[in-house]
């Protein structure tokens, strides 16, 4: 509990429906849960104030044999009202529902930024397909946005159902294997808001979170351009050596790094692996001790993950660090 307080302080991202930050989430907010939220206060307090009004009369005024005609009736009045009323409220919902559904899903505007994600147990793959096919870069578990320009996104799944939810942003919706599903929506003020899967997918379920970063348009198109390029040579020769035991052992048959030899399609994409927040899907902070963790024993911060413990010596450890750190 402790520690998921931890892991939860140290990954920031606002996650609230009641904290919208465009067209979509706020009309989710002010049609479906402000209306909602009232009417529920409105019923509660009239139940509880039935029942203490029950409960007072019945102390006041003994039950007599054999109820009367008169209340009898008014207690067939009384039924008759709430039933109705509860079936207007309902209908009305109803109606705000189909109604908020249809104009959060046409889009807010022409030219979206087209991305494509994917769930997977238990992280995000995030591919930008916004330009020409050789432009396309991939990332994980961090989606950025230009503030004020309409995002599409592609919700895709290769294994079993997760949801895509970022409440800052949008309702729900699943990814279903052999099913695209498309998001459309808008961020309008920039800030980092988290995001969570929302269906129940597995063992790790629970960290599988991602983060939106809706940013400035300029300083979105500098991160896109940094995306877009292949690893950086490395400069040292401790970044070098951890290179050359990245690529030497295994973690090449999962993940790629773009302009090496590294192409696995199993894992993350870690072209670009330092530049991002956090790791392992929102579960560590992006610091080099949860990273060094991560690598050589994943299964004890996510029991069941697909990464396989790594048992490197302390130097081989050293080095990779060096190395995945010059990935920005
Ligand atoms: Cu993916 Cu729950």
């Amino acid at each position: 509990m402790t520690l998921l307080l931890q892991q939860a302080l140290q990954v920031p991202g606002r996650l609230s429906a009641l904290a919208p930050t465009g067209p979509e989430a706020i009309l989710i907010r002010d049609w479906l849960w402000r209306p909602m939220y009232a009417t529920a206060l409105v019923t509660y307090v009239l139940v509880v104030g039935a029942l203490l009004w029950a409960a007072f009369r019945r102390r006041s005024a003994p039950a007599e044999e054999g109820a009367p005609e008169g209340p009898k009736r008014r207690l067939g009045l009384g039924v008759g009202i709430a039933t109705a009323v509860t079936t207007v409220v309902l209908f009305v919902f109803l109606v705000a529902t189909m109604q908020v559904s249809r104009a959060t899903t046409t889009g807010p505007g022409p030219n979206p930024i087209r991305i494509r994600v994917t769930g997977h147990q238990w992280w995000w793959e995030v591919e930008y397909r916004d330009a020409r096919q050789d432009q396309w870069f991939t990332t994980a578990n961090e989606l950025h946005l230009p503030v004020g320009r309409p995002a599409e996104l592609e919700l895709v799944s290769p294994d079993v159902i997760h949801s895509f939810w970022a409440p800052n942003i949008h309702t729900k919706l699943d990814l279903i294997p052999g099913h695209e599903n498309l998001m459309r929506f808008q961020a309008d003020s920039a800030g980092v808001f988290r995001g969570q899967c929302a269906e129940f997918c597995g063992a790790q379920h629970g960290k599988m979170a991602f983060q939106v970063v809706a940013q400035p348009p300029d300083s979105f198109a500098a991160w896109e351009s940094r995306q877009r390029q292949p690893a950086p040579e490395p400069a040292d020769s401790l970044a070098r050596r951890g290179r050359d035991v990245f690529m030497g052992g295994s973690c090449p048959l999962c993940h790629t790094v773009q302009g090496t030899g590294a192409g696995g399609r199993l894992g993350p994409d870690l072209t670009h692996l330092a530049g991002r927040r956090t790791i392992a899907a929102g579960t560590l902070p992006n610091t080099r001790g949860a990273l060094a963790g991560w690598i050589v024993n994943p299964q004890g911060v996510k029991p069941g993950a697909k990464m396989p413990p790594n048992p490197l010596s302390p130097d081989d450890l050293q080095a990779i660090l060096a190395y995945l750190e010059t990935l920005k």
